[in-house]
């Protein structure tokens, strides 16, 4: 079955399989790239890589608009608690969660997750199977050599992987990372929201891995 992915910039994505739509990341309100308005994103379920501001986004606004359900690390889940949402399945790095469309699992990340000065449990990527296609979504990380075993894990078909630099991985070693996961196709993400991450993605050049640049509000199919 074929799913269709829309970037919404930076490292947000809505990702629908048949009568399901899980968001990733929804960073709309303060997103100099997004083209998509937070009201316009329809999800049953967020799941998210970890609690900065650019990842959390607008999750409390879609979760309530969507009676979403959002699947993130233990932490977060309980600050979404206190915000009114009520349904969350609370996770941490290694597990996985089996949903009516698939499932989702949560993966190490080298970063920090914190929000509003409060810490918001361990960083993650995240592993979305839907539509029978598999997605490893890397969220904020540096680059590690237990990427290798996570794609043969996971033998994800598409990998989101950051490239802004500073506070992830650059093109460089995002490359290496493509070819440790060897996905069938590699997204770069993470990059030219701010002057910091500004980066050209023609220098994400991973060898033997197809790669897709998306533009925000881009939507595409795939399978
Ligand atoms: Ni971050
Ligand atoms: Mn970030």
């Amino acid at each position: 079955m074929p799913i269709e992915l829309t970037f919404l910039g930076h490292s947000g994505f809505v990702v629908s399989g048949g009568s399901h739509a899980v968001a990733i990341d929804p960073f709309l309100t303060g997103n100099p790239l997004a083209v998509t308005k937070p009201q316009d994103v329809k999800c049953g379920h967020i799941a998210l890589s970890h609690g900065h501001a650019d990842h959390i986004g607008d999750t409390v606004a879609i979760a309530k608009m969507n009676g979403a359900q959002v699947f993130a690390a233990f932490e977060i889940c309980n600050y979404l608690g206190e915000h009114g949402i009520e349904k969350a399945q609370p996770m941490n790095p290694g597990g996985k969660v089996m949903t009516d469309f698939g499932f989702i699992a949560l993966t190490q990340a080298f970063h920090s997750s914190s929000f509003e000065d409060r810490y918001m449990g361990m960083p993650c990527g995240v592993i979305l199977n839907i539509g029978g296609v598999t997605i490893y979504h890397c969220g904020d990380t540096g680059l590690f050599s237990d990427m290798k075993l996570i794609g043969e894990i996971y033998k994800p078909d598409i990998a989101m992987i950051p490239i802004g630099d500073r506070f992830t991985m650059g093109p460089e070693l995002a490359a290496r990372a493509a070819e440790f996961i060897k996905p069938k196709v590699a997204i770069p993400i993470h990059y030219n929201t701010w002057p910091p991450i500004e980066q050209d993605p023609a220098s994400f050049k991973p060898s033997g891995v197809t790669v897709r640049v998306m533009k925000p509000g881009e939507l595409w199919s795939y399978g």
